[in-house]
């Protein structure tokens, strides 16, 4: 089992897609273990996008990603970090999948809906910057048996 921490952006909270978000990964058959509704700092920007500093869009992805409030969570299940890669789709909304989220909703990188990490290791950092542990939610449903093989 693999947990991942995935941010609703800006863009998706003001266009009232919290409920698409978490809809399309409660069909996938993701368990949610944390979220929070908040507003981000600089420094927890910064933080966050740390691997991009000193890229070209560094400045614009700080302003985006400050703008408004987002939605912060914690998804689990098997393979969970390339399952919501997947659900999500790829950082250029054009070259996303269809069906994927940032395919159904979005055409540019900057307003590109979500935030999700690629690695077991980005999303361990991820969950510790964002999350107590104490806010992480151990539990399992009846369905899950019908979900997760193991
Ligand atoms: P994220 O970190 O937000 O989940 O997105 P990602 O892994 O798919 O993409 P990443 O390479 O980590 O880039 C982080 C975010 O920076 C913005 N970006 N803009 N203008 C550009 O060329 C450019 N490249 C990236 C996007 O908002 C991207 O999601
Ligand atoms: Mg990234």
């Amino acid at each position: 089992m693999e947990r991942t921490f995935i941010l609703v952006k800006p863009d998706g909270v003001q266009r009232g897609l919290i409920g698409e978000v978490i809809s399309r990964l409660e069909r996938r058959g993701l368990r949610l273990v944390a979220a929070r509704f908040q507003s981000v700092s600089r420094k927890m920007a910064e933080r966050l996008y740390a691997v991009h500093q000193g890229k070209p869009f560094y400045d614009g992805l700080l302003d985006y990603i400050t703008s408004g409030p987002v939605m912060a969570m914690v998804w689990e299940g098997p393979s969970a970090i390339a399952a919501v890669r997947q659900t999500i789709g790829a950082t250029r909304p054009i070259e996303a999948e269809p069906g994927s989220l940032r395919h159904d909703f979005s055409l540019e990188v900057g307003r590109n809906l979500t935030h999700a990490s690629d690695s077991v290791e980005t999303a361990r950092k991820e969950i510790d910057l964002w999350f107590r542990s104490e806010d992480l939610v151990d539990w399992s449903r009846d369905i899950d048996p019908w979900i997760f093989e193991q």
